[in-house]
């Protein structure tokens, strides 16, 4: 059940617009002994208010390019432009910033603080993210609210270790939503839950565009990557298949003006 989560419009970013632009994004590491390159020339677009997937086996450098469109690496080479804004351009400090307003994420690993209950994970989000601009007094009916997104209304008096890992998981996505960022980014959400409790955490996630989310997620199963709405395809740091994206941002009525 999705509830409107709004308090900041994701007005400036319609769905089906051009959200994040990749171009000729390259990443290499370089050590004494040689240049290993992890990402090669990858260029492609993510539309927003949809479902869009990083496909590809083990190694082929989804982590190292979800990274780079929150900006947490920087690429050796190339831009992500993030609306109208190239985050390369900015400081660290900038780039924390802008990542707390903008990005929510989601681990593969849940990472709770085990010492905090479910609400107040959320409410330490909400504290670190200076509550998205909401007043202080609200962030607790805002934290619910989250939590009741995630499908986790009952639970939130519970320490994480009193919870299930899809509860956990559904703990992770609510602190995700709490500053209501227009963008969610997952790196392999359900590769540590049995594959029924995946199947209803990854509902939940997908189901997160109905309420204006532009969600990205990273997976290696062709089964989760197939339900995306638009989807890239990575094979050794390089681009193999590109799906979807072009055929949504050609319908979007921005585009086409
Ligand atoms: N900091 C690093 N130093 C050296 N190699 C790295 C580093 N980060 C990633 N790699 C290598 O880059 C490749 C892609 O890594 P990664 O993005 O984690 O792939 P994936 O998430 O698809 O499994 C792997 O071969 C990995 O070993
Ligand atoms: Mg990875």
């Amino acid at each position: 059940m999705i509830q409107p989560t709004a308090s900041r419009p994701s007005a400036p970013f319609p769905q089906d617009s051009p959200l994040i632009r990749v171009e000729h994004l390259t990443r290499a590491i370089t050590t004494r002994a040689q240049r290993t390159i992890i990402l090669d020339d990858v260029t492609f677009t993510i539309p927003a208010q949809r479902l869009f997937a990083i496909n590809g086996p083990s190694g082929s450098g989804k982590s190292t390019l979800l990274n780079m469109l929150t900006g947490i690496d920087r690429p050796s080479s190339g831009r992500v432009i993030f609306g109208a804004e190239e985050l390369n351009e900015r400081s660290e400090n900038a780039l924390a910033r802008w990542r707390g307003e903008h990005v929510g994420i989601i681990f593969q690993f849940f990472q709770l603080v085990p010492t905090l209950t479910a609400m107040e994970n959320v409410l330490l989000a909400l504290e670190l993210g200076k509550g998205g601009g909401l007043p202080h007094r609200a962030w607790r009916e805002r934290a619910q609210l989250c939590l009741e997104t995630a499908g986790l209304s009952a639970f939130s008096q519970r320490l994480p270790s009193e919870l299930s890992g899809g509860q956990q998981q559904r703990v992770a996505i609510a602190r995700a939503l709490a500053n209501d960022p227009p963008v969610l980014v997952a790196d392999e959400p359900t590769g540590n839950l049995d594959s029924r409790t995946a199947h209803g955490v990854f509902e939940t996630l997908a189901s997160l565009t109905e309420v204006g989310k532009t969600v990205i997620y990273v997976t290696h199963d062709p089964t989760l990557a197939a339900r995306a709405q638009a989807r890239l395809d990575l094979l050794d740091g390089r681009i193999v298949g590109q799906h979807g994206a072009n055929a949504l941002m050609a319908s979007s009525p921005e585009v086409r003006s």
